[in-house]
């Protein structure tokens, strides 16, 4: 394939970050294993470090360097995205100190502060941290707090402190208030980092750089030319072992105010002035708080809630949703949800936006599919031509990851016939990137401090006031309104049904 571009070599414009401490609550946990270190490696790997640098995992109980060293390199080893250089590895983990903290015991806060400063002496890493909250979110507060307490989060002397939370953030509106209102008492907004792991995936940050580097698309980006907008995030997986986090949290908890509203809002915002934080968040957060609000009525009709039963998904069983461990045997918690929203603005007033997501599915999908508005028909009424094809830009996220177009086109030969075909970019055919976690843009970017990838207060706090009105209505109805559908299936049937009552339907994924 032909590059027809000169802007290749992006390790030309990144710069190491400044010296840092590397500081991680719940270092014994799965995503340190998973995500956190197996990134850190790849930044390492591409001398994406600093030179001056120590990790410091803390935990609730302490282990020896040693012993947290070992696990960590069989995290490594397990989850690894490239080969593992036993040089770079050993170089990292060297620089990994165990420290023991709790929240509940203040004093080890006390200690924790004079610890890191003695390593950061040091290690010279010039009084720069990054604290990266890879715990269970009931401890996002009282974590902060401490760290609030002993002035550890303080920025002085020059030197930067930065914040890191994952999700979730918050369960509704109500709590993500309650948490953005404590968190922006001990830190300045510009010093948090909320992660959304969607915002890692190299095809929705290309989504920003498709609309706005391009000049054919943004003129036809609007209510006159687009029909609707559909977005789907279908998985294979059940629930697996997360039965006590999941039947509490649902799948629209649990996807849409997260990382389904990126995706809306990326496609939905207005072009930001400039291409930094401050203009691409504010538009973002007023896309979502476009989101039309609905009534509990309304939100009954304009959503689908399913639930699945068993099923075979490639070959393997899975059990019924509510036979899952730590599942109640009555849950009436949605495995699927699909949400008919609209825009308030003049870009989209009358445009539909169509979401879907799901667990247990026969197919594994993520994309944003940008459907047309038909062109006239009027004249192919003397031909043979029967029906156009839809026209459709599909953005493709997982797990093919590249950009379709369908439209129509003449068939070969002496009648006028038409048929529907596709134009077809795909990454892995233009760019030689070395499978990554998805995580190591994020963090190189929280080091070097570019909070554009990352979520702000008001944008959090818009997702969940948009998805209110579906909590309220379906915590009312309970079981009312539930559907089933078989692991392994397309999902309930009301989803089709969503679309079918307005004369349309989804994108077949087959
Ligand atoms: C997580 C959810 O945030 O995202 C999981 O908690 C879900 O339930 C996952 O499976 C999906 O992420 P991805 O990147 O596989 O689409």
């Amino acid at each position: 394939m032909n590059h027809v571009s000169p802007n290749q070599d992006r390790s030309a414009i990144q710069r190491k970050p400044d010296p840092c401490s590397f500081v991680i609550f719940g270092v014994t946990g799965d995503l340190t294993h998973r995500l956190v270190i197996p990134s850190l490696y790849n930044l390492a790997a591409t001398d994406l470090l600093p030179d001056k640098f120590c990790v410091v995992g803390v935990a609730r109980k302490g282990t020896s360097n040693d012993a947290l060293r070992d696990s960590l390199m069989k995290g490594l080893r397990q989850f690894a995205t490239r080969p593992v250089d036993d040089a770079v590895a050993k170089r990292l983990l060297e620089c990994v100190t165990s420290i023991e903290a709790n929240p509940k015991d203040p004093a080890s806060f006390d200690a924790l502060r004079e610890k890191l400063e003695k390593l950061e002496a040091n290690r010279s890493t010039g009084g720069n941290r990054l604290f990266y909250l890879a715990t269970p979110p009931d401890a996002f507060a009282p974590t902060s707090r401490e760290l609030g307490r002993t002035g550890l989060l303080q920025q002085k002397s020059g030197a930067w402190r930065r914040l890191v939370i994952e999700k979730p953030f918050g369960t509704d509106l109500a709590s993500a208030k309650a948490l953005n209102d404590e968190l922006l008492k001990i830190v300045d907004e510009r010093q948090l980092y909320r992660i959304d792991h969607y915002l890692g995936k190299e095809t929705v940050q290309n989504i920003l750089v498709l609309r706005f580097a391009n000049g054919m698309f943004e003129p036809i980006w609007n209510r006159n030319h687009i029909d609707h907008v559909q977005i789907t995030v279908d998985e294979k997986l059940g629930v697996g072992h997360r039965g006590n986090f999941y039947d509490t949290t649902g799948a629209l908890r649990d996807m849409v105010p997260n990382h389904l509203f990126q995706l809306l809002s990326l496609v939905a915002m207005e072009p930001p002035i400039r291409f930094d934080a401050r203009s691409v968040r504010t538009e973002k957060a007023d896309v979502l708080g476009a989101i039309q609000s609905q009534s509990e009525e309304e939100a009954l009709r304009n959503s689908v809630r399913g639930q699945y039963l068993g099923g075979i998904v490639d070959g393997i069983e899975i059990p019924d949703y509510r036979k899952t461990v730590h599942v109640k045997p009555d849950s009436t918690t949605e495995t699927y949800v699909a949400l008919k929203l609209n825009i308030d603005n003049w870009r989209w007033a009358g445009v539909p936006f169509y979401l879907r997501t799901g667990k247990a599915l026969g197919i594994k999908r993520t994309e944003v599919a940008i459907k047309f508005k038909q062109a006239p028909f009027a004249m192919f009424r003397c031909t043979p031509v029967d029906r156009l094809s839809q026209n459709y830009l599909v953005i493709s996220v997982e797990p093919t990851e590249g950009i379709t177009l369908q439209f129509n086109t003449k068939v070969p030969g002496p009648t006028v016939t038409i048929d529907g075909v596709e134009m077809k970019f795909r990454y892995k055919d233009y760019f030689k990137a070395e499978p990554s976690t998805g995580y190591e843009t994020l963090i190189y970017d929280c080091m070097i401090g570019d909070n554009i990838l990352f979520q702000r207060a008001d944008s959090v706090e818009a997702g969940w006031r948009a998805v209110r009105p579906f909590l309220d209505a379906w915590k009312k109805a309970g079981a009312r309104g539930l559907e089933f559908y078989k692991a392994g299936s397309e999902g309930p049937a009301g989803a089709e049904e969503l679309l079918g009552s307005d004369g349309r339907s989804w994108r077949n994924l087959g």
